[in-house]
């Protein structure tokens, strides 16, 4: 038995477990469960024992850490090696380091903060501890280097889908990976890779999901906002981390059975933000306008230009939207 087992139970039940039907549960003593018990009030968790009625969990339960996470994750392979930190420098980094010791296909490292988050194109990604979800996920896919930057739409329509679930709030795309909530990004989620001509060593995908206000840098407080800014509910890191999971865990299957995009795309395209919107492509062999008409299976973005639609890649280039973010 794992104390995320009893956890679990206690949740789902929300109300007195015997120790006798925990015991019976699980398999194991008395002592057993009275030992796990005590580890997770270590951890933090409110757990009352009462005598003739049992333990019951205590309050909304707002710690984060492995039992927590693991307790509610109900996946195959995605998360099931999950290791929990305090503190890192880049969740991207150990990710890397991790998966060059062979930890395999679906490792998740997950941590409070990040003293040096890395964004997309080299930018800082600020991680000021308990407000954030910050997490990366090592995978091994066997697809062609080029087929890479893929995965990151697979896991911006994951993420996408479980902010709707987890907050109610409608969820939207700026192609090709960050996640806006009422035009604002409150999620960033940054693809690497290590490879060679023809195959992927190991793909690392970073996420990080603002929930609770922060203090934006100035060059980002204006495009910037988080979930419980714009929900009126408090929201669980691990429940979003769990749910995120369970949909990354089903898009990817899709995707690597078609080989591309394809079983996503009009989930995708539903989320999409600038779907037949104007949109400014700033692209470094030079700027133009047009109308963004959706996405190809490769995972490129349409752009409709006097009449010709120009296909547009992820990479050097940025999309805005004609009068600012989106
Ligand atoms: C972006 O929008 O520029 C991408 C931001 C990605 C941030 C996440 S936080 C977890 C992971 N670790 C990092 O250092 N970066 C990613």
């Amino acid at each position: 038995m794992k104390r995320e087992e009893i956890l679990a139970l206690l949740r789902e039940r929300g109300d007195y477990v015997s120790g006798q039907e925990l015991c019976e549960r699980f398999g194991v003593s008395r002592t057993a469960v009275w030992k796990a018990v005590n580890l997770l009030k270590k951890e933090g968790f409110k757990i009352e024992a009462v005598q003739n009625r049992g333990y019951r969990l205590c309050g909304p339960c707002g710690i984060f850490g492995r039992a927590e996470i693991n307790s509610r994750l109900d996946t195959r392979w995605a998360g099931r090696n999950l290791l929990f930190h305090q503190k890192v420098d880049s969740t991207n980094n150990l990710a890397k380091l991790e998966a060059e010791k062979g930890a395999p296909h679906g490792t998740v490292i997950v941590a409070d903060t990040q003293t040096a988050g890395r964004g997309r194109r080299g930018r800082y990604w600020l991680s000021p501890p308990g407000v954030s979800l910050y997490f990366t996920i090592v995978l091994r896919p066997q697809l062609q280097p080029g087929q890479a930057s893929m995965l990151t739409l697979v896991m911006a329509d994951a993420v996408g889908r479980a902010i709707e679930r987890v907050t109610g709030l409608k969820a939207g795309i700026k192609w090709p990976n960050d996640i806006v909530v009422n035009g604002r990004k409150v999620c960033g989620i940054l693809t690497e890779m290590s490879a060679e001509r023809d195959c992927i060593h190991y793909a690392v995908i970073g996420v990080g999901t603002n929930i609770l206000h922060q203090d934006f840098p100035p060059e980002t407080a204006v495009k910037a906002t988080s979930l419980e800014d714009e929900g009126d509910a408090p929201v669980s890191r691990s429940y979003l981390l769990a749910e995120i999971l369970t949909e990354f865990e089903a898009d990817y299957g899709k995707f690597i059975s078609a080989g591309d995009l394809t079983p996503l795309l009009s989930g995708y395209e539903g989320m999409l933000v600038n779907r037949d919107a104007e949109v400014k492509v700033l692209d470094p062999k030079g700027e133009f306008t047009g109308v963004a008409r959706g996405i190809t299976p490769q995972g490129e973005l349409k752009v409709e230009k006097e009449g010709q639609i120009v296909l547009v890649y992820a990479g050097e280039v940025s999309v805005r939207g004609i009068c600012g973010y989106v």
